[in-house]
């Protein structure tokens, strides 16, 4: 059967086009991060998460339809047994552009180089804090030194970009701005400010205190570096701007602040192969039923990607404190 481009399309409601693609490999992490988790975490059941198998029909049938991008997101990526046996067969998947990985960069020592390897581009390390005692604090369980460690080895394997992510919490890590971004700086890497989003109960603190908006981050920045702002956006809803003199860009992703919507062009699948229309809210599309269903083959599967498209969004309510919203913790979202 041949397939006519225009009809194989993921376009939603709004004209958007969905060419990136978020996929969970797993809910489970070697940390327990407080805006991500809750101390006592329970993982889903083996046979509720798609297997690498799955995870890969899930993806080629996404590229075939006009994914371009796909990254790779948790809990975190590397745990999950032989993961790199699917990021080789990912990196190899024709029509992908860009394969991208979000990390929290403890195992990255080991794994920076054949990441590199399979066809992984650019990596997304997440570090909230440069001082040990706080490390933990913030992750409940991560070093500090894994992490650096990480980050050093990620250097050295030459990904096209390496970003930081940090979530910055009053109360936690809101003195540490400048610290972050100077340790980027001195690397030549980008380093992005996350917004604390409101996704699930976080067990340990009350997010209307802690919560830092990027407007403030971004003033904390500007009493050192001179910040030109760019047009330059990549595949995700990150604004950056150029350090003058520097390699490094800063970005900022304000989901609370700034609705990111109207230029929206990704989706999330979840580890349990629930395809997630968008961030803040629970419209979704089961495809771990398609997968198992001996009647359904892989044209099904496709279509009803094709057809979740009708369901898609316009917007998340994320600053409408009147607005429900979602239940999902993080690493049941897909970072
Ligand atoms: N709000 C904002 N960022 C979050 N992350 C995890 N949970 C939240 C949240 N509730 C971040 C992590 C990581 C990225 C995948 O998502 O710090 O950098
Ligand atoms: Fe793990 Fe990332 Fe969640 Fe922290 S934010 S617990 S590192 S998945």
């Amino acid at each position: 059967m041949t397939r006519s481009a225009s009809t194989r399309e993921l376009i939603d409601k709004f004209g958007r086009r969905v060419d990136y693609i978020r996929l969970s490999v797993t809910d489970r992490c070697d940390f327990r991060c407080v805006y991500c988790m809750t101390e006592d975490m329970k993982f889903l059941p083996r046979k509720e998460i798609l297997s690498l198998e799955e995870l890969y029909q899930v993806a080629r049938a996404f590229t075939e339809l006009g994914v371009r991008k796909i990254r790779l997101t948790g809990g975190e990526p590397m745990v999950r047994t032989d993961v790199m046996s699917l990021i080789e067969k990912l990196g190899a998947l024709p029509g992908l552009d860009e394969l991208l990985l979000t990390t929290n960069g403890a195992q990255l020592d080991k794994f920076a180089q054949p990441l590199k390897a399979a066809g992984v581009n650019r990596i997304n390390i997440s570090i909230d804090s440069l001082d040990a005692e706080r490390f933990k604090r913030i992750s409940r369980v991560g070093k500090l030194d894994r992490v650096l460690a990480g980050i050093d080895a990620a250097i050295l394997a030459g990904f096209d970009r390496i970003r930081l992510n940090s979530v910055i919490m009053r109360g936690y890590n809101e003195d540490e701005v400048l610290a972050l971004t100077d340790f980027a700086v001195a690397r030549g890497i980008d380093i992005a400010f996350i917004e604390e989003m409101p996704l699930g109960e976080a067990s340990d603190h009350n997010r209307e205190e802690t919560t830092c908006s990027n407007a403030w981050v971004r003033q904390i920045i500007e009493s050192k570096y001179e910040l030109i702002q760019s047009a330059e956006k990549t595949a995700g809803p990150s604004r950056y701007a150029r350090i003058a003199g520097q390699t490094s860009r800063v970005g900022f992703i304000s989901p609370v602040t700034h609705n990111f919507c109207e230029d929206c062009n990704r989706v999330r699948v979840t580890v349990e192969g629930r395809l997630l229309l968008c961030l803040g809210n629970e419209h979704s599309v089961d495809l771990r039923s398609i997968l198992r269903d001996p009647t359904q083959g892989y044209e099904e599967l496709q279509q009803a990607i094709i057809a979740s498209m009708a369901i898609k969004p316009e917007r998340h309510f994320f600053y409408d404190k009147d607005h429900v919203q979602p239940v999902r913790l993080m690493n049941m979202t897909g970072g």
